[in-house]
């Protein structure tokens, strides 16, 4: 742990962050507020309160503005909105944060700006910047970067003897300085007396017409105030301007997130096609291979081969079990299970210790037991499958009766037939069978065999509107029987009779 957080805790030394976030994020061209966006599982400006949460702000404001009631919905208890009516710049957003946060009399003597559109700063590189700011006991301390391209930043301009002089904006500066690929990251901090008087000062006579924070830098250095710049690394201090830059920033944390795996021992096949979300568990000898992406609060055991071609959400992996082309969403997969390929687990659904989960299933809301089988071609929806069943190939668990939903059982080792229809509810005993092509409407006791009753289709007229009046089947069955029967003429003809 760096001198930062041990400091806060030791003496009780204590900073409050500012996070600007109200731009339009107009280079977006979303109606979604640009620090919304998302990377790696989380919002741009989520990633920014995660980095600078370690560091135990007094005070936490983020300034709000375009798209503010979306904004403040996904913040955290421990930030607090501060709204900014009209986008006057950083300046503008910074000054009115650091009153808002006066004004409740909580203040501490040093204030960390940050942008809410740069997602890839690290908890380390703030530390570091608070330890240099620290140590130097300078007014403001800048986190600045080389910048192979450095178009749309506002660059750091130094004097011979390499002290930082001022920071000059894209549209303000000259050929000369636009040269200068060091680059205002937008991360600093400042003594807060110094600031507040700075952001007092600002003015808009710009390109822009805005206030802008890095102004105070000049200011500063005009009263012989000292300002520290700390070069960081571009990898991690690129502004998500445009949505070419927010693919750029969700590939670099991609691999960041994917090298920080694989260091602790889980296979990535092919990283490029990979993707795992910021908060996913991932246990030693994991295989993933392409096209494997895990979202949300997934986390997958140890030895578990997933791939290639899943999507996981929210989905507990066993250990050892193996996932091939799956879709799975909210499900539980236990250890030694066996899913895909060509499965989808929709939420609620788990699959027992070695169970398997076969090609072109769909399972929801129903517990398959330990090595219990539904290896082909089927939906089970609403149900509770023991231990050692195996359900046979194109199997219907027949849920919903057009109105609600209904639960089934099928005991222990029951062997169902191909083909089968459980109309629920219906339960099947323990250890029994069913023959190919039943349909199951009623309960089948343990251990006995049930078969399809045979005898020709009867249809009963009138049903719906009887036994389900006032829905919208029971409505367009009624209309249908105020049509004209369709005339008998649509024999296929011999083209149409061909092209079958
Ligand atoms: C800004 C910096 C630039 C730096 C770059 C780093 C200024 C004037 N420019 O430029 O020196 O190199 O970031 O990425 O500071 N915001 C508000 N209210 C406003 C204006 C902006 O909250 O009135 C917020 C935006 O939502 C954004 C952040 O401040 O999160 C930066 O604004 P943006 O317009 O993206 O500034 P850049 O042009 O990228
Ligand atoms: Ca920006």
């Amino acid at each position: 742990m760096s001198d930062a957080v041990s400091d806060a805790e030791a003496t009780g030394w204590r900073l409050a962050v500012v996070v600007l976030a109200a731009g339009a994020g107009t280079r977006m061209r979303s109606d979604t507020p640009k620090v919304l966006h998302p990377i790696g599982g989380r919002s741009l400006l989520a990633h920014v309160l995660d980095a600078v949460a370690p560091l135990e702000p007094a005070e936490t404001a983020v300034v709000v503005g375009h798209g503010r009631d979306a904004v403040i919905a996904t913040l955290p208890d421990s930030a607090r909105p501060v709204v900014q009516q009209e986008r006057r710049g950083t300046g503008h957003a910074a000054r009115l944060a650091v009153e808002a946060i006066a004004a409740r009399g909580n203040l501490p003597g040093t204030v960390l700006v940050i942008f809410g559109d740069t997602p890839l700063l690290t908890t380390a590189t703030l530390e570091r910047l608070v330890a240099a700011h620290r140590r130097t006991g300078a007014t403001a301390t800048l986190l600045t970067a080389e910048a192979p391209d450095p178009t749309g930043y506002g660059r750091i301009i130094r004097d011979e003897h390499g002290a930082v002089r001022r920071v000059v904006e894209q549209r303000d500066a000259s050929e000369t300085e636009r040269a200068v690929r060091e680059i205002n990251t937008g991360v600093a901090a400042f003594e807060t007396d110094a600031l507040r008087d700075g952001l007092k000062r600002l003015r808009s006579d710009n390109a822009a017409g805005e206030e802008y924070l890095p102004d105070v830098v000049a200011a500063f250095v005009a009263e012989g105030r000292l300002v520290v710049p700390v070069v960081g690394d571009i990898a991690e201090t690129a502004g998500v301007n445009d949505r070419v830059q927010l693919a750029a920033a969700a590939a670099a944390l991609r691999d960041r997130i994917l090298t920080g795996w694989m260091r602790s021992g889980v296979s990535v096949a092919d990283p490029a096609t990979t993707w795992v979300d910021v908060g996913v568990v991932i246990s030693p000898d994991a295989v993933l291979l392409p096209n494997v992406q895990l979202h949300g609060s997934t986390s997958i055991g140890t030895g578990a081969l997933l791939g290639p071609d899943c999507t996981l959400i929210d989905t507990m992996v066993g250990a050892r079990a193996v996932v091939c082309r799956a879709h799975c969403e909210g499900a539980v997969i236990g250890e030694s299970a066996s899913v895909g390929p060509f499965a989808y687990l929709r939420p609620g659904a788990r699959i027992g210790r070695g169970a398997k989960v076969g090609a072109y299933v769909e399972v929801k809301a129903a517990e398959l037991g330990d090595h219990s089988k539904v290896p082909h071609l089927s939906y089970v929806g609403d149900a509770t499958i023991g231990a050692d069943v195996n359900i046979g190939a194109g199997t219907i668990f027949a849920n919903y009766d057009g109105v609600e939903k209904n639960r089934s059982t099928v005991g222990d080792g029951a062997k169902t037939g191909a083909h089968n229809t459980f109309v629920a509810p219906v339960n099947i005993g323990a250890g029994a069978y069913t023959g190919g092509g039943t349909v199951v409407r009623h309960d089948v006791p343990p251990g006995a065999l049930a078969v399809p009753g045979g005898g020709p289709q009867r249809t009963i007229e009138g049903w719906t509107e009887r036994k389900r009046p006032g829905t919208r089947s029971a409505a367009a069955a009624a209309e249908a029987a105020t049509q004209p029967e369709p005339p008998d003429d649509h024999q296929p003809t011999e083209s149409a009779e061909r092209e079958r």
